[in-house]
């Protein structure tokens, strides 16, 4: 077999795979998904409201530094309460996923 045509050959086999991790991976739920689901109670469903303060549609660093000032601020509001029940990664987790979610424009 000719060079080209064992690379030909490799192509042909690889493509497929990596197709079908692809199509694996669309259907795994984002990490921080089911721990955001504690926050649609009172943000909404996607974090757009209604309820309180929209939490969807900013960056991962922005909702993850507030949870953080949340977390260690002393304790005076409803979400000062909510974020010390996270440790630092699931708020990252959190933060992460609210952040593909698109806002609507207010706040
Ligand atoms: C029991 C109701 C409740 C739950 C559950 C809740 N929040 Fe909140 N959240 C509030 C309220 C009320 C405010 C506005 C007052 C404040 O900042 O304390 C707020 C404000 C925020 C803010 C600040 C928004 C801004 O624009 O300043 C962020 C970020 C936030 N929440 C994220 C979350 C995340 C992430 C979760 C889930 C882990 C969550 N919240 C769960 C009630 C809640």
């Amino acid at each position: 077999m000719s060079p080209n045509m064992l690379r030909l050959r490799t192509l042909m086999v690889g493509i497929p795979l990596a197709l079908a991790s692809l199509a694996v991976s669309a259907q795994v739920t984002p990490p921080g998904r089911t721990l955001a689901a504690q926050c649609a109670q009172c943000h909404g469903t996607n974090g757009n409201g209604p309820g309180f303060d929209e939490i969807a549609g900013k960056s991962a660093r922005e909702i993850y530094n507030e949870l953080l000032e949340m977390k260690s601020r002393p304790v005076e509001g409803i979400m000062d309460r909510q974020a010390r029940g996270y440790t630092d990664e699931q708020m990252r987790l959190i933060s992460e996923y609210l952040s593909t979610l698109p806002g609507n424009g207010g706040d």
